[in-house]
């Protein structure tokens, strides 16, 4: 193609995502299940009020300026960083401010893998993987998440570097979660390469899993001298935020001259890439985390609760009617099994045809039960199964 890089993908670009979301927007009356976005019980996008009370405190020349550095303001940096961590991890580390969590990712593969490195992620996974791993050039390889066998022979069949992303607590779009043993086993396979490996650990959800999600940041403190942790954080989820861009990148080594270097390398791509980060955005964010941290736990608290009653609902009523889910644990989504995609995109077609949106996945069907109110989940399963 004229004018354009020799190597560039000129494939038409089709968000699979945005364009049925778009479709379901002009369906009021429809079931809208395709938004990775919290939505209310009145189908309304969740805001939480301590995020706008803050941002209604900034002056205009506070959401105006420039950020301070492209790395990030520093007041974000520590506020974020301890949000993240939660003094889970004594071992070194260094953030840098992103652009949501894909930012973050992009940073990641970008700094870490040439054109032509192999990156290992899930087999069915969120589709923006693949989008990055094909624009940036590297060959994919991917992993059945509920195998922790398959996971370590895909591990040991890459010749150069490990390069592995784990979607984990709250996979998009599994809702599967690792339990900390199995965190441990993971970490022990990476520690005892004897190579180097990347590990990125994509947490966008986290803060809407249950239990004690960030346990498993204690074995980063355990970690090989090969062995780079890479956190990628969303504020997209965390704040309810999503137009804000805002997130963050955590790296986490036992060389902390190396992390200093590393911080430096993803300065550089964040001025060459995006310049600087949403200010205005992260002035909001620290002032929730410094200031109204404890409107914000509260706010948090009732939207999980949200969340549990729909997947309560929708997972009883699966079983009742004998919808095949793949195993989730929690987060935004649930998963339909269809292993067959060229039926998978029937019954996709079916379900809009019957006014319900949802998202196609390799091997799968997509319900969004973050953007569903209850009134709306009650029988959808049951409405699923009839069109499968
Ligand atoms: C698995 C996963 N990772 C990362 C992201 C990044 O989100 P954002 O860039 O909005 O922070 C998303 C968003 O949908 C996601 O589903």
């Amino acid at each position: 193609m004229k004018f354009v890089r020799q190597n560039e993908n000129t494939n038409r670009y089709v968000d699979n995502i945005f364009s049925v979301t778009n479709l379901a927007k002009k369906d009021p009356e429809g079931i809208n299940a395709t938004a990775g976005c919290l939505y209310d019980e009145e189908g309304k996008m969740l805001t939480y009020r301590c995020v706008q009370e803050a941002e209604k405190e900034l002056t205009a020349a506070q959401k105006a300026a420039y950020a301070s550095s492209p790395a990030g303001n520093k007041e974000y940096l520590d506020a974020i960083s301890s949000f993240v961590l939660e003094e889970k991890v004594s071992n070194h580390y260094q953030t840098v401010a992103s652009p949501g969590g894909t930012g973050a990712l992009s940073m990641a593969f970008n700094l870490c893998l040439d054109e032509g490195d192999t990156i290992l992620y899930p087999e069915i996974a969120w589709g923006n993987y693949k989008v990055m791993s094909e624009e940036f050039g590297y060959r994919i390889l991917n992993y059945d998440v509920y195998d922790l066998e398959d996971l370590f022979h895909k591990i040991d069949s890459i010749e150069g570097k490990v390069f592995l992303v784990v979607n984990s607590p709250c996979h998009n779009p599994l809702g599967h979660s690792y339990t900390y043993d199995q965190w441990q086993k993971i970490i022990d396979k990476l520690n005892g390469l004897h190579k180097e490996a990347i590990l990125v650990c994509d947490i966008a959800y986290i803060d809407y899993a249950n239990g004690d999600p960030k346990k498993y940041f204690t074995l980063f403190n355990e970690i090989s001298d090969d062995l780079l942790v890479l956190i990628c954080a969303s504020c997209s989820k965390a704040f309810s935020c999503y137009g804000y861009r805002l997130g963050c990148l955590i790296a986490i080594n036992n060389d902390e001259e190396f992390l200093e270097h590393f911080a430096n390398l993803a300065s550089r791509y964040g001025r060459a890439t995006w310049s600087n980060i949403n200010n205005g955005g992260m002035q909001t964010v620290s002032k929730v985390l410094l200031e109204k941290r404890a409107e914000y736990e509260q706010e948090l608290k009732e939207a999980k609760a949200m969340l549990k009653k729909r997947s309560d609902l929708f997972l009883k009523q699966a079983k009742e009617c004998g919808l095949d889910l793949y195993d989730l644990s929690d987060g935004f989504f649930a998963t339909v099994r269809v292993p067959d995609n060229a039926l998978r995109d029937q019954i996709h077609q079916r379900l809009m045809d019957e006014h319900i949106y949802t998202i196609k996945v390799n091997k799968g069907i997509r319900v969004a039960l973050c953007s569903v109110p209850l009134d709306k989940l009650d029988g959808l399963a049951e409405k699923l199964k009839e069109q499968i």
